[in-house]
């Protein structure tokens, strides 16, 4: 297949990486040049999705695009236009040459739950925070091309990732700047990166047009229980406890748990890592032997 990788950054790079070792021929696109992307056998291109001029050159037609764009930085006008905009260009551009297949990662926070409540695709998505009402929107432009259209577009609502040298709450804790909120209670829900690689690609391969998927592991957890897990395995004192911070609705912290299961259904497949514990435990492996 002639794969297209729209944001070649995290998860863009390994995704890439491992098309191409599955014998695929793949081309990556972000706004600055080439990078590390040659290196792992990605033909690197330079487009910013927010200009329909640069989509324009790019050379297609595609068999499979992703669209991994993350608006890292900035506020919520910025996360429009790489979000919300930049998918409507790439529909439009698209629609002269459509992909077999279209992957969208979106994101978990488009579930607001505050109340610790389980989730599935079909739940409420009714985010406080205003940059996941962007992402929900975004989903919603998708839906509707695959609907009208008959656009293949096939979203993942993707969890926290983490993996080698990503994952904020580790960060922290490693620095020594974690903090437990309240009771520590508050669910975390998370995928490694590797196992949405594998997701991404499955979805390629037999994701249904205008479904959505949720892309999580097996296990959401508690804060508290992360942190004691880390605790107790790397021999260190647990964070500090501190007051539940009052804004935190508004600041979109969610309380919820993620359910898998359409996912494992559809999708099939079994994740590498299905809990944080066997995917902190590669890593702390891996920081352990680099040092
Ligand atoms: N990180 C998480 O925990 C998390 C959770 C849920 C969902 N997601 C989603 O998962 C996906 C992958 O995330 P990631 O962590 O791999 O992101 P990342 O490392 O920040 O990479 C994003 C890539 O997008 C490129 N990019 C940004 N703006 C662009 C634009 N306007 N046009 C073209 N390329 C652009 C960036 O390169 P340049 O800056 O050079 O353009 C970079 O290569 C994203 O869609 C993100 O929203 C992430």
């Amino acid at each position: 297949m002639r794969a297209l990788i729209i944001g070649c950054g995290y998860v863009g790079v390994s995704l890439g990486a491992e098309l191409v070792r599955q014998g695929h021929a793949v081309f990556g696109v972000r706004r600055l040049a080439e990078g590390d992307l040659k290196a792992v056998g990605i033909e690197p291109l330079v487009a910013d999705i927010t200009r329909p001029e640069d989509l324009a050159k790019l050379p297609g037609p595609f068999d499979w695009v992703v669209n991994c764009v993350s608006s890292s930085k900035g506020g919520v006008a910025e996360y429009r236009q790489v979000y919300w905009q930049g998918t409507r260009n790439l529909i439009e551009w698209l629609s002269a040459a459509p992909p077999r297949k279209f992957v969208y990662t979106s994101s978990t926070s488009v579930y607001g739950q505050t109340d610790g409540s389980s989730v599935k695709e079909t739940s409420p998505t009714e985010p406080a925070s205003e940059t996941g009402r962007v992402l929900a929107e975004t989903e919603q432009l998708l839906i509707q091309a695959a609907q009208t259209q008959g656009f293949p577009a096939v979203i993942l609502r993707v969890a926290g990732i983490y993996g080698p040298g990503r994952g904020h709450l580790f960060q922290q804790y490693l620095k020594g700047e974690a903090k437990i909120p309240g009771d520590g209670q508050r669910i975390i829900n998370m995928i490694h990166r590797d196992d949405l690689v594998a997701t991404i690609i499955a979805a390629l391969k037999n994701g249904r047009p205008g479904e959505i998927y949720n892309a999580v592991d097996d296990e959401p957890i508690a804060q508290i229980h992360f942190f004691r897990w880390l605790s107790e395995t790397l021999g260190k004192d647990m964070p500090p406890f501190v007051e539940a911070d009052s804004t935190e609705r508004k600041r979109g912290l969610t309380n919820k748990k993620v359910q898998n299961r359409k996912l494992k259904m559809e999708l099939g497949g079994q994740f590498k890592y299905p809990n944080f514990r066997k995917g902190y435990t590669a890593e702390i492996q891996r920081l352990a032997d680099n040092s």
